[in-house]
């Protein structure tokens, strides 16, 4: 993609990286992502908004060479990850007068990650500006969006916010701007899950900030832009405030059968009794799709057969994943088969402390399910039911 003005003196010169299925070594990228970096003409001074991965530091030199940029003053990094200030050293050596802009504590991710030279940075503090002659950058400190370090910076004079991973959606598309909403609001909600989900309050805190200001453009470095804030702000503020839905989630797997037969029973009875449930298998499921259900659910339930005396390992994964996302979710417990004892409910139990949740008594049984065991199951679905309704005054 050509690099494009949506602003006079305002261009997107990053990279779209259609082909990219992996973040991280973990998240999954279903529809690619790109990375965003900004051109900010002022009347003196020029400055480039964020790099890109370094992967694709050709594609960003090649924008900046194409628009005839001589000279940039600044870099701005909003973020110490790589994918955002990799290509940063890059730049440098394509426009050496130019100085590295970020927060105090990116400072010195920069220069370990990157070995970006101490007199290379300019550290700015909370609220701090910098002129471009006849436009002002002021940075804002966000942090946890998605690092301790990440700042923005507003355009007062445009009232564009540059928001790095913050509002992000890993969406490769020629679109400059949102058209699909649908297609925006599911992969925004996935970006939400997987990377600011576990530092809600923080966001909590960030979203207040932002609030005294004026913003008609949100320029992201994931995804399109946002034209319409107010779309991707009254997500943000329903996945972080509203509470959670009567919704259970029931990540499970299943070895020979019994544990899927509970699965299969609890999932019947739940829904019978108005719950929805959304259930993932675990070795074949996108946990994009899994984080994404625990943005919005009130119950976890892990099924897990047991395997080597403890939970089997998928049914591991899913408790350290949902842990450490620190999803709203209320009531949790465990479901799942064994034959000759073992650890199951202890290990699971000891792997949530991050979760502000009542534990449901568990239905852990030997073998196949026996009327007793169904009734138990039953037993556990009008709990939920019951939790669920007093909770959500439904
Ligand atoms: Fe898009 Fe936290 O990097």
């Amino acid at each position: 993609m050509k690099p494009a003005a949506f602003r006079p003196g305002i261009y997107a010169v990053g990279a779209i990286d259609w082909d990219r299925r992996l973040f991280d070594s973990l998240i999954p990228l279903p529809d690619g992502t790109s990375y965003n970096s900004y051109l900010v003409q002022g009347s003196s001074k020029t400055a480039l908004m964020d790099s890109v991965d370094p992967a694709m530091e050709k594609v960003l030199l090649r924008h900046l060479r194409e628009l005839g940029i001589k000279k940039l003053d600044f870099v701005i990094a909003h973020h110490g990850e790589q994918d955002h200030s990799g290509s940063i050293p890059a730049v440098l050596r394509e426009y050496p007068e130019a100085k590295v802009v970020c927060s105090s504590k990116c400072k010195g991710m920069l220069m370990d990650l990157l070995a970006v030279p101490e007199e290379k940075i300019i550290e700015v503090q909370d609220g701090e500006t910098i002129s471009l002659g006849d436009r002002t950058l002021k940075f804002v400190y966000t942090p946890w969006v998605h690092w301790p370090e990440t700042m923005v910076t507003y355009l007062a004079e445009e009232k564009i916010l540059f928001s790095c991973d913050f509002f992000g959606s890993h969406l490769a598309t020629t679109d400059t701007f949102v058209t699909d909403e649908g297609r925006v609001r599911e992969l925004a909600k996935r970006y939400y899950a997987e990377i600011m989900m576990p530092f809600h309050t923080n966001i909590e805190k960030n979203l207040e900030k932002l609030k005294e200001y004026a913003i008609d453009i949100i320029a992201p470095s994931h995804g399109p832009m946002y034209d319409k804030p107010d779309f991707i702000l009254n997500l943000y503020r329903s996945w972080v405030f509203d509470p959670p839905k009567n919704i259970a989630v029931i990540p499970f797997v299943s070895m020979h059968g019994s544990t899927l037969q509970m699965v299969d029973y609890l999932t019947e009875a739940l829904e019978s009794r108005g719950v929805e449930v959304k259930r993932f298998d675990l070795p074949v499921s996108d946990i994009g799709k899994l984080a994404m259900s625990l943005v919005d659910a009130a119950t976890i339930i892990i099924a897990a057969p047991t395997v080597l005396a403890g939970p089997h390992p998928h049914a591991v994964f899913a408790a350290y994943l949902a842990n450490a996302l620190r999803p709203k979710l209320r009531y949790a417990t465990i479901i799942g088969s064994y034959l000759w004892g073992g650890r199951t409910e202890e290990i699971i139990k000891g792997m949530l402390p991050n979760l502000k949740v009542e534990l449901l008594n568990p239905v852990l049984i030997k073998g196949l399910p026996r009327e007793v065991d169904f009734n138990n199951l039953d037993q556990l679905a009008g709990t939920i039911a019951e939790k669920h309704k007093t909770l959500l005054n439904i």
